[in-house]
């Protein structure tokens, strides 16, 4: 099997959440497509989807699922999204495909937050793979002084601007040991929207394919 056939196996084990009359937090990212595609099969039976990107809110209205805006449905039952790394905590870094701020307003408007990955995305310590900054524009300097001066080396994501219309700092080099704190203390510094660190609410299950089949962490 290879990964995208273990992301695909992630996202057919999470369809087993889909309840009847549903409205269901949609992720971004090629994982959270899969599930967007499998979810097409039975789009009778939820009420409709709140979608964490543009690319994904494109791709529910291309099956024909209804996409709402999440201020007029509340809290969500729901959520499904992947994810660049998790720990055994289910702490995760996200941001890899750039939209973690809508996604961290899903995550935190949803009662159920449910991470699809293959198992490669499993670590045990996170900070191998570089820790998305959503940053406003002005910013950028003193963002990643400060990143610098957390031990970090920041990289402008060239070309790219997210769907609020800022720029992200991918920071390599980080090994982060205590990811409330981290996350909380980035969130500090001024300029800052997001960062990728999701750990004050992290996943409440992991499901991740792996050739051995899909595991489940809670
Ligand atoms: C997007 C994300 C994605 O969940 C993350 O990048 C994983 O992507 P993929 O499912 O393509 O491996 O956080 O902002």
């Amino acid at each position: 099997m290879n990964q995208d056939e273990m992301k695909k196996a992630a996202a057919e084990a999470a369809i087993e959440y889909v309840e009847n009359g549903m409205i269901v937090g949609i992720g971004t990212g090629s994982t959270a497509n899969h599930f967007i595609d499998l979810l097409a099969d039975i789009k009778g039976k939820i009420d409709g989807t709140v979608a964490s990107s543009e690319a994904s809110a494109e791709r529910l209205r291309g099956h024909g699922i209804p996409v709402m805006e999440l201020n007029d449905v509340g809290t969500l039952s729901l959520y499904v999204d992947g994810a660049d790394e998790s720990n055994k905590y289910l702490h995760l870094i996200k941001g890899g495909g750039g939209a973690l701020t809508r996604e961290k307003i899903v995550a935190g408007a949803s009662e159920k937050f449910v991470c699809i990955a293959d198992d490669s995305k499993l670590v045990d310590v996170l900070g191998a793979f570089p820790l998305p900054i959503e940053v406003i524009p002005m910013a950028r300097s003193l963002v990643a002084r400060k990143m610098v001066a957390m031990g970090g080396s920041p990289v402008l994501r060239e070309g790219f601007v997210t769907d609020n219309g800022n720029i992200i700092l991918d920071v390599h080099n980080l090994q982060i040991m205590e990811p409330v704190h981290m996350e909380t203390e980035i969130n500090q510094i001024p300029g800052v929207v997001t960062v990728g660190i999701f750990a004050e609410r992290p996943a409440d299950i992991l499901i991740l394919g792996s050739e051995a089949g899909v595991k489940t962490l809670t």
